[in-house]
């Protein structure tokens, strides 16, 4: 007997199933959105070959009622909690080596994760209830029973009832059915629902939202998403998924967005009216290749996922804007990676992280998957030149797609494709080091008008002599692009030591953002980095307008460090803000926050 759906060595510590004794074939979710009890109900049906006569699924807070093999009842039990990992489902009395079809009746609980269920008043019609998924990495467990791991992926259909539009993560076949062609690992399941309305942005793709949004998110989108579709296709191959559409959630989002197949999901803070964030959709995109053809077997190796993204992104935004602009986004990304390393524990700051069985996925999450591979892929493209570079990416993504794979077999196929050329990596320090990585050249053009004007500003004689209400003007960043501003925020907050203990510090500061016109910016991006820089500089009004602002955005990214600044400057804001709202964010969101403050 042979079972191929598993061909890395490396075992998943983050799932209780039995997917090393099972070949799974295909999986059918049939399921009603039951929208007065929030609950989704129906059955899922598991064809599959297993090597042993029990197989094991993963469930969490599922509501199991029965289980048929072969359309006859077996017996099952469900094991007590085992922390993030849930309750294992064991299903005895399978016929051992012969393909059939497991078929388990369900609902979901009030206690599911990755589901996250709006009232009318919490969507902006305020018509009609929402309903989303957000699986990455360990949820898809809480919608259905599964084999909840990135290293075996099947292709999917899926019959689902709702008296609001579906949309899944897959193409619409006839009325409530839809399919996934293409196998995909649990974490891309995805499933949303409401008021929605679509819009065109591309030759192959169209915008979803609530009507009252549609055409500010058609605009956003309408002049990139082709674009970059077809740079990512010159980089690498076709697309493959048919379709390509965004639907713009509503802000309890937990991610700015997430790669569900044929279907991104993301956040309302990208629609900020100036197009300057579709970066997002590059990244997102960019995982119709990296991660969703060619999958990361283990959360410890998130960085084949997340750091070739960011690599493809910016090598698509490098087509589009320019070679300097692509050095630029990895300059702010090392900013990001240089901070995230400060508060991340070590053994997180390693491209290979080695993600224990009590680990929850959810706690190793930092930008330094991201940053720290996407450092790496640059400095190996540094290493044997952009053609050979590239011709290895191609044959990468080709030779592994539709399966998962881990950092060791990254390491061989990367030997075997450009041989010599890579005989100086130092393999070991690159997968293990913590902390930074070697720094690479980056072409500091966009960079230098940064830096100048944050040295001037941060200066102590500049803030001691109030120097700069001669000085400073609206010219000093007219004709920056936004990303410029991104950076220029960070520098002064990174220098702001130098300062900090002026008495005109405040007040510079304030003056910085007024000026600048920087306080009353749309871009989520720019208001968080200023909220920042003004509540750490202490601007008056500034820790209330960012209290305000993170019970408006449920987006981890600006979320989570906002709580954590204003634990430090003021806890009993930051406790109080997020005691009122915490029925606002979603479920991840709400038990990381509760981590940070140590509640
Ligand atoms: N796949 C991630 C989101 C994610 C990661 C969800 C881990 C759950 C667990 C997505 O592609 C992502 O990276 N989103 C970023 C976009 C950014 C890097 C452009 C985000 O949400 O900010
Ligand atoms: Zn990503």
């Amino acid at each position: 007997m042979s079972f191929i759906t598993v061909p890395s060595a490396v075992t998943d510590n983050s799932t209780l199933s039995s997917y090393k004794s099972v070949d799974l074939e295909h999986t059918t979710l049939d399921l009603s959105i039951n929208w007065d009890d929030k609950i989704l109900a129906g059955s899922v049906t598991h064809v599959l070959k297993s090597e042993l006569k029990s197989v094991v699924l993963d469930t969490s807070f599922l509501k199991i009622d029965k289980v048929e093999w072969q359309n006859k009842v077996v017996k099952h039990d469900v094991a007590d909690r085992d922390s993030f990992r849930g309750s294992a489902l064991t299903v005895r009395d399978i016929e051992v080596g012969v393909v059939g079809e497991l078929k388990i009746y369900f609902s979901t609980t009030k206690d599911c994760t990755g589901l996250q269920w709006l009232s009318p008043e919490q969507t902006i019609g305020k018509k009609a209830p929402f309903l989303f998924s957000q699986c990455e990495p360990t949820h898809a467990r809480s919608i259905f029973p599964c084999f909840d791991t990135p290293s075996i992926k099947v292709p999917y259909k899926f019959d689902i009832d709702s008296k609001y539009p579906v949309l899944v993560s897959g193409t619409r076949t006839v009325g409530s059915k839809f399919e996934q062609k293409v196998p995909i690992p649990s974490y891309l399941f995805a499933i949303a629902s409401g008021n929605l309305k679509s819009k065109v942005i591309g030759l192959r793709s169209h915008v979803w939202a609530e009507p009252e949004i549609v055409d500010s998110c058609q605009w956003e989108f309408e002049a990139d998403t082709e674009l970059q579709l077809e740079a990512a296709e010159k980089l690498l191959f076709k697309y493959e998924w048919g379709s390509y559409d965004v639907l713009v959630l509503p802000p309890s989002f937990p991610f700015g967005g997430m790669e569900n197949p044929n279907i991104t999901f993301a956040t309302p803070t990208i629609v900020s009216g100036d197009r300057t964030l579709v970066n997002v959709i590059a990244h997102e995109l960019a995982h119709s290749w990296s991660g969703n053809l060619v999958t990361n077997s283990t959360w410890g190796h998130f960085w084949l996922n997340e750091g070739w993204t960011v690599y493809i992104e910016r090598r698509i935004l490098g087509q589009l804007h320019g070679e300097p602009y692509r050095h630029f986004a990895a300059i702010e990304g090392w900013q990001d990676l240089e901070n995230a390393i400060n508060v991340m524990p070590a053994e997180y700051t390693k491209l290979v992280m080695d993600v224990a069985s009590d680990v929850d996925p959810d706690d190793t999450f930092s930008t330094v998957p991201y940053e720290k591979g996407s450092t790496f892929l640059w400095y190996l493209e540094n290493l044997v030149g952009r053609s050979v570079f590239d011709d290895f990416m191609k044959k990468y993504f080709q030779a592994f797609k539709y399966k998962s794979l881990d950092s060791f077999k990254f390491k061989e196929f990367f030997i075997a494709t450009v041989g010599d050329a890579s005989a100086s990596v130092d393999w070991d320090a690159w997968f293990y080091n913590p902390g930074l990585p070697p720094k690479p050249q980056f072409n500091d053009e966009l960079l230098r008008v940064c830096a100048a004007l944050s040295d001037k500003w941060t200066s102590p004689a500049n803030v001691k002599n109030s120097e700069w209400k001669k000085w400073a003007s609206k010219t000093d960043i007219s004709g920056w692009r936004p990303l410029q501003v991104i950076v220029f925020l960070n520098l002064v907050t990174d220098k702001l030591g130098a300062i900090k203990t002026d008495a005109n510090c405040a007040s510079a500061i304030a003056d910085l953002g007024a000026i600048y016109e920087i306080g009353q910016s749309r871009n989520a991006e720019i208001k968080f980095r200023w909220l920042q820089l003004a509540v750490k500089a202490g601007v008056q009004g500034t820790k209330e307008a960012l209290a305000q602002w993170i019970a408006e955005v449920g987006r981890m990214k600006f979320v989570r460090p906002g709580y954590r600044l204003l634990n430090e400057v003021d806890r009993e804001l930051a406790v109080s803000t997020f005691e009122k709202n915490k029925t606002f964010y979603h479920a991840i969101c709400r038990a990381m926050v509760e981590k940070d403050l140590g509640l």
